[in-house]
């Protein structure tokens, strides 16, 4: 059964991945993990196919695409390759990301600002074919107004430093305010990196945002808990902060 929110949730299955290629096999498969995160309730699914391929792979995004019923949020850089392969997969969105060979995620946001022309340049075959254009950026003005310059159509705010803090509140009201004046600015507003039941609620809580993305986490809970439990368990929480 679907769960109906005005808050949505993309699980991130890219972690599946991770763990079916720690023994090379086909199992655990992420495709069957996606058609469960959306028994559970997701409204989305998100992966990310890395330059490495070291989790989610070319032919998981295919299948994701062709087999589960639900918007596919196509995380990747923003390379001639990536944007080869979203031409031909057509999720709803794809979500540009800035990444490192070296790094274990996404350690940073999207630097719009910086390469405003390049990434107009290269949303705009993306854009014509129909796909949904979210950057997911650091919480600062001069980024949004890139974002909403070059004509994205979402931008997902980087919640990881806000995660990993112990004292929050700077970081929140930074998120806060870049939700305002990125709604302002008539971007729709997407969060997401390193949130947990924890820290969930006070960033389901910001009025503008409309999705959050979330994958090591759930998978993780999946572990004890089941990744259907882990899912109704992180709405709950969200819908909660909502009331
Ligand atoms: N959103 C984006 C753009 C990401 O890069 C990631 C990590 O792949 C997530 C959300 C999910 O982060 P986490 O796995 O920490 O929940």
């Amino acid at each position: 059964m679907q769960h109906r929110s005005s808050l949505r949730l993309g699980v991130n299955i890219d972690h599946v991945a991770t763990l079916r290629n720690a023994r090379g096999g086909t199992h655990p498969d992420p495709v069957a993990a996606a058609q469960l995160a959306r028994e559970a309730g997701a409204d989305g699914i998100t992966a990310h196919l890395r330059e490495d391929r070291r989790h989610i792979r070319d032919a998981d995004m295919v299948r994701l695409r062709a087999e589960v019923a639900l918007p596919l949020n196509f995380e990747m850089a923003a390379t001639a390759e990536m944007q080869a392969i979203a031409l031909d997969i057509r999720p709803n969105a794809c979500c540009l990301v800035p990444e490192k060979r070296e790094e274990r995620t996404t350690e940073g946001g999207l630097d719009v600002a910086g390469q405003e022309a390049a990434l107009a340049a290269y949303i705009a075959p993306l854009r014509a074919a129909g796909i949904r254009i979210s950057l997911f950026i650091d919480p600062e003005l001069h980024q949004l107004e890139a974002s909403a310059r070059i004509g994205a159509d979402i931008v997902e705010l980087h919640t990881g430093t806000y995660a990993v803090l112990s004292d929050r509140d700077a970081a929140l009201a930074q998120l806060q305010q870049a939700a305002v004046q990125g709604a302002a600015l008539g971007l729709e507003i997407h969060a997401g990196h390193g949130l947990t039941f924890e820290n969930v609620a006070p960033i389901a809580a910001i009025e503008q945002v409309v999705e959050l993305n979330i994958g090591h986490f759930l998978i993780g809970e999946a572990v004890s808990m089941g990744l259907a439990e882990a899912i109704r368990t992180m709405r709950g929480h969200m819908d909660g902060a909502r009331t």
